[in-house]
């Protein structure tokens, strides 16, 4: 198929306003040998050689070039969500192009400037910051390539086609019901002492997390049953630069030296993610002694699964990079034949051009009592990792 009717047929698939409805299986079957591991290398994968010269008639054939550009290789989630697309697209008979960005905005702005000029026939975006590609997305859309944003919505583009995600404010909910019922809040008298990390400013996920967690446990701040001692409580006052790690930790040193250090009992941090709850999690180990805090967190990471085994955290969301991945390869081979992707969400995903048509996996919570069936009987985990 020739590129110029290639487009031809991807415009009238963008123009067309019937998106299938949920209960599609796209998302429920990843392809089989789809990894968990992170990469050893710390080398970004370059593209095969004649990678630049395949041909758009691939596209037909199932073939052709796609760009993947990954936030980092710094949290273990990129890697594998890094992995797990390569393999179910090479699976799929495209050539990738996989790079990471060292959570670097520029460095990100011209790896897809690369992908773009190297022939990539669609692009998958994970940004960095999801306001910063508008300049080079249009060199995409004026070459009629498609761009789906993978789980980071990527705001202020026409270029964006698709987007797919977990539903992102269940997330936050989840975290909030959990903390809700784990402290029974409903029943208990109280009140409680809570502190609150979320993460990154630039990352649109974050005002659905902080957003469905806080719709959940605010009625219970303005009841005085949850008191916010460090008064940290708004987004901007509880944000976490870059998700960091050492950042969400130097943040609640300060926090326990200034409003625990006198023996004042923390019950529970609700945390975004889990590379803010290892932050938290170090910080606790180094600096409070008293009875251990309810601690959420999200990815089901190595790092946090095992300190939800040893009891330094209580629950992570569980979404499963295998499924999203297999979701986007549907959606890329959907964009690749000029046909229109399956999607399950026209709402709410605005970017500030217009809702993005969006495919929302489902992410559900790990704890100590479901880990087991839920990481290790799925093959998201062998044993031996958790050790
Ligand atoms: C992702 C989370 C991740 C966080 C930090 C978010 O956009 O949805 O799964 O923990 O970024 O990388």
């Amino acid at each position: 198929m020739k590129r110029k009717l290639l487009a031809t047929l991807l415009s009238v698939a963008m123009v067309a306003t019937v998106f299938t409805g949920c209960g599609s299986k796209a998302a429920d079957a990843p392809a089989e040998d789809t990894k968990t591991e992170a990469p050893a290398e710390d080398k970004a994968e370059a593209p095969a050689e004649d990678a630049a010269e395949a041909p758009a008639d691939d596209a037909a054939a199932g073939g052709g070039l796609v760009g993947v550009a990954m936030p980092t290789k710094d949290l273990q989630r990129w890697n594998q969500d890094g992995t797990n697309m390569k393999d179910q697209l090479e699976a799929a008979g495209y050539q990738v192009d996989l790079q990471f960005a060292s959570n670097d905005i520029a460095t990100q702005v011209s790896q897809i400037e690369n992908m773009i000029n190297n022939g990539c026939q669609a692009l998958v975006i994970a940004s960095i910051d999801g306001d910063s590609l508008g300049t080079v997305l249009a060199q995409a859309k004026e070459k009629n390539i498609p761009v789906i944003a993978y789980d980071r919505l990527i705001m202020n583009s026409d270029a964006v086609s698709y987007y797919a995600t977990f539903d992102n404010y269940l997330v936050g909910k989840t975290q909030g019901e959990y903390i809700v019922k784990a402290l029974d809040l409903e029943n208990a008298a109280g009140p409680f002492n809570m502190e609150i990390v979320t993460g990154d400013p630039g990352d649109n996920n974050v005002n659905f997390f902080y957003g469905g967690a806080m719709d959940v446990l605010r009625p219970y701040i303005d009841a005085g049953k949850l008191v916010v001692q460090s008064g940290q409580i708004e987004k901007d006052d509880v944000a976490t630069a870059n998700w960091a790690t050492e950042t969400a930790q130097a943040r609640f040193e300060n926090i326990l030296s200034s409003y625990y250090a006198d023996g004042t009992q923390l019950d529970v941090v609700l945390a975004s993610n889990d590379s803010t709850a290892l932050g938290v999690a170090n910080a606790l180990a180094a600096n409070y002694t008293g009875k251990y805090p309810v601690l959420t967190g999200q990815d089901c990471d190595i790092a946090s699964v095992k300190n939800i085994i040893d009891g330094k955290q209580s629950m992570s969301i569980f979404k499963d990079t295998r499924t999203l991945a297999a979701a986007v390869v549907d959606m890329v081979k959907a964009v690749m034949e000029g046909r229109e992707a399956v999607v399950n969400d026209t709402e709410t995903y605005d970017n500030g051009t217009g809702v993005i048509p969006s495919y929302l996996c489902e992410p559900v919570f790990a704890d100590i009592n479901n880990y087991k069936e839920l990481l290790i009987d799925s093959g998201y985990y062998t044993e031996a990792d958790l050790q």
